[in-house]
């Protein structure tokens, strides 16, 4: 018999980390995944940009298109997080019904779901411009960009909200990672 090294002790949970292009979601969601892994934890991470590639392939970014990848990812989650994985979804998901359908839909079957937004502003992400996204944006090569010249629907009331301009990695990181610690999900 094989057996597994991975904790399942303690309940799986979605963590969705919104907010703008280059606003840290991806660097803060793998940085607190290498962490519970660390503590034994089951984790998976799923990234918008590696999903885009496979599960929701094909989808462009109309607001039909974004609402109907959210619901994929959020369906995907859901089906982890109740069995027992943390799962850090690092994904803009900009319209706030469409992230609350996905907060409904773990509500039926009782799994956590936890909203972080990654407040970093719009004058620090497009200085980051981890992509180029806003540079290619300002050049009009692209339209449609989230907090530019496409919506991002704040949330009111997330389970956190990370300021990532006024803070280091690793102090988002340890931030997030102690709400996780206070909710008994690490
Ligand atoms: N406190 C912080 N948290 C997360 N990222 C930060 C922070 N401070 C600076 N950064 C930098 O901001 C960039 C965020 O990029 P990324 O995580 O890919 O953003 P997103 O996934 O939101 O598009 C990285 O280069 C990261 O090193
Ligand atoms: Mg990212």
């Amino acid at each position: 018999m094989t057996t597994h090294s991975f904790c399942t002790c303690r309940p799986g949970a979605t963590v969705w980390l919104t907010g703008l292009p280059s606003a840290g979601k991806t660097t803060i969601a793998y940085g607190v995944a290498e962490r519970l892994r660390h503590h034994g934890r089951r984790v998976e991470v799923l990234d918008g940009d590696e999903v885009r590639r496979f599960l929701s392939a094909g989808l462009g970014f109309s607001r039909a298109d974004r609402d109907t990848n959210v619901q994929r990812i959020g369906m995907v989650a859901e089906v982890l997080a109740r069995n027992g994985t943390a799962v850090l979804v690092p994904v803009i998901a900009p319209y706030a019904d469409s992230r609350e359908m996905v907060r409904k839909h773990h509500e039926k079957s009782a799994t956590t779901y936890l909203e972080v937004h990654v407040a970093t502003p719009l004058e620090v992400c497009s200085v980051r411009d981890v992509k180029g996204l806003y540079a290619r944006q300002a050049a009009g090569g692209i339209s449609g960009l989230t907090g530019v010249d496409d919506p991002y629907e704040v949330p009111e009331t997330p389970d956190l909200r990370l300021g990532t301009h006024a803070e280091g990695v690793s102090e988002s990181v340890d931030a997030l990672y102690t709400l996780l610690v206070e909710r008994e999900l690490a």
